[in-house]
């Protein structure tokens, strides 16, 4: 007996004309942005802030709404791999920016290859072509010093060959290029940063830059804290308020004297051995040691030793407030009070 196996089709159905509904600024002037991945280590940082400057704000993530979440805020659960259900939620909400947070990180990202892939591939793409469908004007987009591979001169500019080594890193290198064809082919206002690692009062999600905020959080927690690098490893690194201030004036400044989309932006570049000494100057009994794990040191070997933020400094006046030892002294008053320890 012969069975007919009808040919699948690659096309995706036909869509309907979709006719969108009005969309307005908010009544003191604010933005309406929605944030996908906000529950993650900048998304708390920053959503009190986007309140605060009067934007409406709705957050999509596959996490639940934390207890940290400003009221004002709409949260919306839903899978960023799920055309179906990033298309609904900038249906409803009508952003003006789409904020393209959610991600797999680094370290996260290499445990999992084929999950990183689907959230930082497909849904970079479907959050892409979701601002194309419904008229989103501009897409926000957080790329990484792992855009990077090995043997660079450093300082590293932003003009260089793109030749990751982690899946993380290659992920964003295509979401970098894919944003730059939407506005190309389509016109939608793509700009981004290439972030250094990131440090907050907070719990990191995955990167392999976290040992430099275990130092801090676990030298005051538990008296001790054990690095996975060697004490000379050097990458980039910055903190929270900076990272957040750049984005809002790099979201906010005028598109005519941009002269690219995705700009390297630079603050410190401390050794994990000179991040220790700044710990032990403001926590003494803490034990910092180091044993370098090879899969995560050889990432860390791969990424830049310093960025060249040269062009946000020119295009848009970028400039980091916070040195190691501001960065500090600011951290370690804030993570006292998260833990209730002792001044
Ligand atoms: N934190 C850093 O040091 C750093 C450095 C460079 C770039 N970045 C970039 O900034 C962005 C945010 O980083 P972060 O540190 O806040 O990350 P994080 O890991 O702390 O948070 C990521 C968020 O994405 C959400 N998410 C994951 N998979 C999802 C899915 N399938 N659908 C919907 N949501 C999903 C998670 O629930 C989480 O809330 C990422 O794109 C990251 O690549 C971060």
């Amino acid at each position: 007996m012969t069975r007919t196996v009808r040919a699948r089709t690659l096309e995706p159905p036909a869509l309907e004309p979709i006719v969108l509904p009005r969309r307005s600024r908010t009544d003191d002037g604010g933005m309406k942005i929605l944030i996908t991945g906000a529950g993650g280590q900048i998304g708390t940082d920053l959503l009190p802030l986007l309140v605060a400057r009067g934007d409406t704000v709705t957050v999509f993530d596959l996490s639940a709404r934390p207890a940290s979440c400003p009221s004002e805020v709409e949260w919306v659960r839903g899978d960023i791999t799920y055309a179906a259900e990033v298309n609904t939620v900038v249906a409803r909400a009508r952003p003006h920016r789409i904020l393209h947070l959610a991600a797999i990180l680094s370290a996260a990202g290499e445990g999992v290859p084929h999950r990183a892939y689907r959230v930082n591939m497909d849904g970079t793409h479907n959050v892409l072509e979701a601002a194309r469908l419904f008229e989103v004007e501009q897409v926000f987009f957080t790329s990484t010093i792992a855009a990077f591979g090995p043997g660079l001169a450093q300082p590293v500019g932003d003009d260089v060959p793109l030749r990751p080594t982690t899946m993380y890193g290659i992920t964003k290198v295509a979401g970098e290029l894919l944003g730059e064809y939407y506005e190309r082919a389509f016109g939608i206002d793509f700009r981004g940063v290439r972030f250094p690692g990131l440090i907050n009062a907070g719990i990191p999600g995955g990167g392999t830059s976290d040992y430099a905020l275990f130092m801090y959080v676990d030298g005051m927690r538990k008296g001790r804290y054990e690095s996975f690098c060697r004490p000379d490893s050097r990458i980039p690194f910055m903190y929270m308020p900076d990272a957040i201030r750049a984005m809002l004036e790099l979201m906010d400044a005028p598109k005519e004297e941009l002269r690219r989309s995705i700009y390297n932006i630079a603050a410190i570049h401390p050794t994990a051995q000179e991040i220790a000494n700044a710990v032990k100057a403001r926590l003494p009994e803490a034990q910092l040691t180091f044993v370098s794990d090879p899969r995560r040191q050889a990432i860390l070997d791969s990424w830049p030793d310093a960025l060249d933020d040269s062009n946000a400094r020119r295009d848009w006046g970028w400039k980091h407030e916070y040195d190691l030892d501001a960065m500090s002294d600011d951290l370690i008053a804030k993570l006292r009070q998260l833990v209730g320890a002792p001044a």
